[in-house]
């Protein structure tokens, strides 16, 4: 069931000068509840690697202690996936692609289908990063319907919401995040396999991760939006990751929160020995 509580929001830590603020200034931090599902940590390791570095970040992966009740996730490029899924340890981590098309198999250069990573035999597919929506222009609907169609194909998808800079400090961040959820509410008819990472642009590479206040009143904020479009049951089971410079020295702070359920790791997700611990940082959410 959902508990709703409510923190004094006074204890929280002088944001510093770049750290933007928390967006309600309501002096209270609003706490739905923890996800009765697997904490989540994806590793996005987006298009970066060669032949010989991902031998060796797959070697380190392999040789970490990682709990069991963590569902982990790997995500490299395309190139390198066939390699990685034939040596990265299938008892700990599974995979996940970056991308995929919106449809099935037909004349699309250069895309990969849902449908071949389900083929492949890749259980997660991640859709609607960041930078697939400002670099490759992919909008709210073609985040959703690409969601929409990976998971009839019975792939899991690990779909990404966040609001930059300039939308959080003009007030606009919750209205971005509604249209972001809304859009994938508008497609997925079984959000079982789905998990929500929020990833606000302004964390994301910077160096800048969210304050863990700043974290949880987002996904709190976004677990109470599922409870009231998709009811209480579909809530408690959703899994809402935070990812935006989460390392293996602030994921501790974070995993604490609540709401937050898992992580989506980039640039910590290239070192070995960081991106295990920050799959140890669980702790009792471990399962
Ligand atoms: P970062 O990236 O951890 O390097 O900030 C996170 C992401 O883009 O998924």
């Amino acid at each position: 069931m959902l508990a709703t509580r409510s923190l004094r929001a006074s204890g929280c830590r002088s944001p510093a000068v770049t750290q933007p603020r928390l967006a309600l200034g309501r002096g209270r931090l609003e706490i739905v509840c923890a996800s009765n599902a697997k904490f989540f940590v994806g590793g996005n390791w987006k298009c970066n690697g060669s032949v010989a570095s991902v031998r060796k970040l797959v070697d380190e992966l392999n040789s970490g202690s990682v709990p069991r009740g963590v569902d982990i996730v790997c995500a490299p490029p395309f190139i390198y996936i066939d390699y990685v899924m034939q040596h990265l340890d299938k008892d700990k981590y599974q995979l996940a692609a970056q991308n995929c098309w919106i449809g099935g198999n037909g004349a699309y250069t250069g895309e990969v289908s849902a449908e071949q990573l389900q083929d492949f035999g890749l259980p997660w597919v991640i859709l609607g990063h960041s930078e697939r929506r400002s670099l490759c222009g992919e909008t709210n609907q073609v985040v959703a319907k690409k969601t929409a169609h990976a998971l009839d194909v019975g792939l899991g998808v690990i779909a990404c919401v966040g609001e930059t800079l300039d939308q959080r400090n003009s007030g606009a961040m919750f209205q971005v995040l509604d249209g972001q959820m809304q859009a994938l509410v508008d497609e997925v008819k079984d959000w079982s396999k789905v998990v929500i990472a929020y990833e606000p642009v302004w964390a994301i590479g910077t160096g800048v991760v969210a304050t863990p206040e700043q974290a949880q009143e987002v996904h709190a904020y976004l677990r109470r939006f599922c409870q009231s479009k998709l009811g209480t049951s579909v809530a408690d089971q959703l899994r809402i990751i935070y990812g935006g410079s989460v390392n293996d020295a602030n994921c501790k702070e974070l995993s604490v929160q609540e709401d937050i359920d898992g992580f989506l790791v980039g640039g910590a997700s290239l070192k070995g020995s960081a991106f295990v611990t920050i799959c140890n940082s669980a702790g009792p959410k471990a399962k």
